[in-house]
């Protein structure tokens, strides 16, 4: 396989791929860009980018981003990762706990055991198929994003929407971690998604968003805080189950005099 040279080849793509994503990184406090692309079986592929925030411990790595990106969009069958920088012993320690059977080529390059690199090909698009037109449409299919959750330690399964000014609507989904510390909500599964496919903040219409156990169920402080970065006057739609209408509120209404750096 090393002497393969068309798998070098499929090799230094997923490189180039993975420098010409880099710079969408949202790294204003570090200045350090980094990303991951994965590679799928039939080879379309998914970037994923380092997103930091004012509020450090919350920045989410470029391979969290990605692979909850993967989940969100119902496709686990990663055969490659690629990283603009080599990762360290936490992401590598991230990339086992996924139980994709990669194994390490190189320092930055790992491959799913025994199986045949594809040809990247075009990035995944990580739009829904449906445009809802009115809030109960958009929580409907919030609820039905939620079924794709990689939630078995809480069982508490969640789905949201990010709907662009277009209407397009960009998945998320709550993707936990053994290593719980790891896990990632849906929110901001989908808010990295746009930061990684570079679709700007200034696009974003609302969120629609289902705890599908709770009827009560709201963005956590960590979500609060991050579309905040991103967006303070987005509008988020809450379900609020089927007997009643969904809750509307404003991202700096969730989270008043939130953090911000100048
Ligand atoms: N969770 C979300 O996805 N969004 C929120 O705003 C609240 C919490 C997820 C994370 C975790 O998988 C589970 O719900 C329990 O915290």
């Amino acid at each position: 396989m090393i002497h393969d040279p068309a798998v070098t080849d499929v090799r230094e793509q997923l490189r180039k791929l993975v420098r010409e994503v880099r710079h969408r990184a949202y790294v204003p406090y570090s200045k350090r860009p980094e990303a991951v692309v994965l590679l799928l079986s039939d080879g379309s592929w998914i970037p994923g980018v380092r997103v930091e925030s004012a509020s450090f411990s919350l920045t989410i790595p470029p391979l969290q981003n990605a692979w909850t990106t993967a989940v969100a969009l119902g496709r686990r069958d990663v055969v490659a990762v690629v990283f603009s920088e080599p990762p360290d012993a936490g992401t590598r320690a991230f990339l086992e706990g996924l139980e994709l059977s990669l194994m390490g080529v190189s320092a930055d390059l790992f491959v799913l055991r025994s199986a045949e690199l594809a040809v990247p090909c075009e990035p995944l698009a990580p739009f829904l198929d449906q445009m809802p037109d009115e809030p109960p449409e958009g929580i409907q299919l919030a609820r039905e994003v939620a079924t794709r959750a990689l939630a078995p330690y809480s069982r508490f399964p969640v789905g949201c929407l990010l709907q662009l000014e277009d209407g397009r609507c960009i998945p998320g989904v709550n993707v936990e971690h053994p290593d719980w510390t790891r896990t990632l909500c849906a929110e901001r599964n989908a808010l990295g998604t746009a930061v990684s496919y570079g679709i700007a903040p200034s696009t974003w219409r609302a969120l629609f968003l289902s705890c599908v156990n709770d009827v009560r169920g709201t963005p956590c402080g960590a979500c609060r805080q991050l579309l905040a970065e991103h967006r303070s006057d987005l509008s988020v739609w809450m379900d609020r189950g089927s007997k009643n209408p969904p809750e509307h509120m404003r991202v700096d209404l969730l989270l008043p005099g939130f953090f911000v750096l100048q």
